[in-house]
């Protein structure tokens, strides 16, 4: 439930990842319901319009008022073209929530090379962004919102092994994709000072959601077992939607968010270093034109 005036958010185009299950699909509700323009990004067409048919109802909208775009964040090709198709629709962009993740108990690779919950969870995440920058400055004021987790304080970049091609385990690996989202929000918002466009991560709790369903052993029993001491996922949408629509943050910028508060990162993702290094293997990582890349 907001508290205060989010009358700004009404009619603006907001671009949710991951948007047709758990914190993604009720992000896209809550954002509809308060009269922006919803435009779920999904990985599969019909998965997609069933979230977005459900999204319709739940918020009590038109069909104009959500829309749908595919998208497969394994695959740069599916995100270089899902920013064009978004960029030849000339339309503005004033909130980009970079909310996908997944944590997989085997190690996989996308046809990219790469570690698929560095790329699904950060790397893609940080090309989209990239890719859609100039029309989010263009929009501004403008706000990107990324979904980490306090999981990313167990986490360490292991530059010399980024693709855990060294030794795998399912959470080791999440939680160096989230540090990376915390390191990428203020690298991001240090590159965007003075811009109007500003960019924060947010902890969302722990939320009854698919994520981790698909994990192998434990962790997936686990998390169905508690599923019932988690909160919803409209709960879990709160401090997103919050970040993407209150006046209270406008101007907030590189924080990381919990139950609407800012909260204490890791010690590891305030280093100024690492982020910068982090941003540019990732720049190489993705190609991005340094053109592109905001220096
Ligand atoms: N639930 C929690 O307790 C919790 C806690 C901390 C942080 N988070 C974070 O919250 C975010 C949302 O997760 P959730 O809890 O709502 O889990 P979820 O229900 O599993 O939703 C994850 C979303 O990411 C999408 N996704 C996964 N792989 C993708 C790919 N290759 N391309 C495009 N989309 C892909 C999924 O699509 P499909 O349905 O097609 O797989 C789904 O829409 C994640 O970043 C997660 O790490 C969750």
């Amino acid at each position: 439930m907001q508290s205060s005036d989010t009358s700004w958010i009404a009619g603006k185009n907001c671009m949710i990842t991951g948007a047709n299950s758990g914190i993604g699909k009720a992000t896209s509700s809550a954002l509809a319901k308060l009269g922006a323009h919803a435009i779920m990004v999904c990985r599969d067409s019909a998965r997609g319009e069933e979230a977005r048919s459900e999204v319709i109802q739940t918020a009590g909208v038109t069909k104009d008022g959500v829309s749908l775009m595919i998208a497969d964040l394994a695959s740069f090709a599916s995100v270089r073209k899902l920013a064009s198709d978004f960029l030849q629709t000339s339309q503005p962009l004033h909130v980009l929530v970079n909310n996908a993740g997944v944590i997989l108990g085997n190690r996989s690779v996308t046809v990219d090379g790469f570690e698929t919950t560095f790329q699904v969870n950060y790397l893609s995440h940080f090309l989209l962004t990239n890719l859609l920058l100039d029309e989010l400055r263009a929009s501004a004021p403008s706000r990107i919102v990324n979904v980490t987790s306090s999981a990313h304080a167990g986490g360490h970049m292991d530059f010399s092994d980024l693709q855990e091609e060294k030794g795998y385990s399912g959470f080791k690996s999440y939680s160096q994709s989230k540090l990376a989202q915390v390191l990428f929000t203020r690298e991001l918002a240090k590159r965007l000072e003075g811009t109007d466009v500003t960019v924060n991560c947010v902890h969302p709790g722990a939320v009854a959601t698919n994520w981790g369903r698909h994990s192998a052993g434990l962790l997936s029993v686990g998390v169905r077992l508690g599923s019932i001491f988690m909160l919803s996922p409209e709960k879990g949408a709160d401090t997103s939607v919050y970040l993407a629509s209150s006046p209270e943050v406008s101007g907030v910028t590189g924080m990381y968010f919990y139950k609407r508060k800012v909260a204490q990162p890791s010690k590891e993702s305030l280093d100024d270093d690492a982020a910068r290094r982090l941003w540019d293997m990732s720049v190489q990582l993705t190609s991005i034109p340094q053109a592109t890349a905001v220096r």
